[in-house]
């Protein structure tokens, strides 16, 4: 594998301005559940890392879960809009006020799916919290109520999200050179 510099068009988000924001939203996360329960789930795997942060960020009473989801078609850049669940909660959610952590919003057929899915099993809130919201490249809505940062369009990685895999560990979100998604996506 190679080195995330020869990958890396641009840092588009640093480490500072990253976690600067965190701290924000986990102060009105914490402002908006004061005296609610509150369970946090996680798409795994890109929102593990923003989960971490997040979580320390937030000074109120919480629990924590963790659902994981595929797009058809493995290797497909294009979420098509059927999902399925790889991974599901070990939490029963009704009457729970559920907050998704999740890395990115891209067309929002993923998150579409996830709603309709956990809304089945009547919480008594669900709410949608991102890092990233590619804001151009919607398809469908989807009502945001945290949010780190709109980027432009533009294949990201590093926080917690990958390319091709690998690089989730960098501490900042990153811009994927041009050269290297030819042909992949
Ligand atoms: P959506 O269904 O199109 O909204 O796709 C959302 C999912 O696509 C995210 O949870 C990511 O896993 C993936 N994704 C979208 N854009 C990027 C990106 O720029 N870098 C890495 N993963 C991405
Ligand atoms: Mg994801």
């Amino acid at each position: 594998m190679q080195d995330y510099q020869e990958v890396l068009e641009e840092i588009l988000i640093p480490e500072d301005a990253l976690q600067k924001r965190i701290q924000e939203l986990g102060q009105e996360i914490s402002r908006d559940y004061e005296g609610k329960d509150l369970l946090l789930v996680c798409i795994l795997k890109g929102g593990v890392m923003f989960l971490t942060d997040l979580m320390r960020a937030i000074d109120v009473p919480h629990t924590i879960d963790f659902m994981a989801i595929s797009s058809y078609g493995a290797g497909v850049r294009r979420s098509t809009g059927s999902v399925q669940i790889k991974l599901d909660l070990a939490t029963p959610i009704e009457g729970r006020n559920v907050l998704i952590v999740e890395d990115i919003i891209d067309s929002g057929h993923t998150l579409t799916s996830v709603i309709n899915f956990l809304n089945t099993r009547r919480p008594k809130s669900l709410k949608i919290c991102t890092l990233l919201d590619k804001a151009e490249r919607r398809e469908v809505r989807v009502p945001i109520d945290y949010r780190g940062f709109t980027i432009p369009n533009k294949f990201v990685f590093g926080y917690g999200l990958d390319f091709d895999e690998y690089y989730r560990n960098l501490p900042f979100i990153g811009v994927v050179r041009a050269e290297q998604i030819q042909g992949k996506r």
